[in-house]
């Protein structure tokens, strides 16, 4: 099916006019700005403000995406939790760079990360699993992410029997291959929507310890 075969898409666009993203106005720390735009998200009440797609790289070399949830920004960088022994997990053991990318669709606004990711200390994730609901403690446990399974009645039964050897209203210990991970940002992108496709792009790079900003053609 190509664009032109299908009018809905074809004619599906936004004049993205809600706001400017000027140099003056821009902070010269970019998490001050992404901070800023993160509060904004939030302010908004935006589904998921916190999704950010992750981009990893494979083993062959193909790109791979999902989606995670941003749990913190630090001194480390972007904190994000999963399974250790996921696709991704294994990505990031082999290639420890990787990209994020935020959409906050109804505010007209994007913005790319990149960087060196490393795992966070075994605390932080012990810390952040018990903060988790029974349920997605559980969950945790059950699920071997990205293994190919039998059926959805094989996990509901895996996780019947986390449940009893966990009983709820217990401390539920955090699994050894769950954890969290800091991507720590050399360089974040900005994207503002402005009318007739001229946006605004403002790039920060991190160079000898200090970031330096540039504009993008849209
Ligand atoms: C809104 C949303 C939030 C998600 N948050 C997480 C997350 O924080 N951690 C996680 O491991 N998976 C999360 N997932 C599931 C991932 O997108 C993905 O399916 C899973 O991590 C397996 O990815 P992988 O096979 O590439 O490793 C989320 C999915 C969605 C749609």
């Amino acid at each position: 099916m190509s664009a032109e075969d299908n009018p809905n898409l074809h004619h599906l666009r936004v004049s993205y006019e809600l706001g400017e993203l000027n140099d003056d106005d821009a902070p010269a720390s970019p998490i001050e700005l992404f901070e800023g735009w993160l509060q904004d998200a939030l302010f908004h009440k935006l589904p998921e403000p916190n999704a950010m797609t992750l981009a990893t790289t494979g083993h062959d070399g193909t790109p791979n995406v999902r989606t995670v949830l941003l749990k913190g920004v630090d001194h480390r960088g972007f904190c994000f939790f999963t399974n250790f022994h996921s696709h991704k997990g294994k990505e990031l053991e082999t290639h420890p760079r990787a990209a994020l990318c935020f959409l906050w669709t109804t505010r007209q606004r994007q913005v790319v990360v990149r960087g060196e990711v490393c795992k966070l200390p075994r605390g932080d994730a012990e810390r952040y699993f018990a903060l988790r609901p029974y349920g997605n403690q559980i969950g945790a446990w059950a699920s071997n992410q990205s293994e190919v399974i039998p059926n959805r009645d094989w996990l509901e039964a895996r996780a019947e029997g986390f449940r009893q050897r966990f009983p709820e209203g217990q401390p539920v210990p955090c699994p050894d291959n769950w954890g969290g991970y800091a991507l720590r940002p050399d360089e974040i992108e900005f994207w503002q929507g402005r009318r007739s496709r001229l946006h605004d792009r403002l790039r920060y790079r991190l160079q000898d310890g200090v970031w330096t900003r540039e504009r993008l053609s849209p």
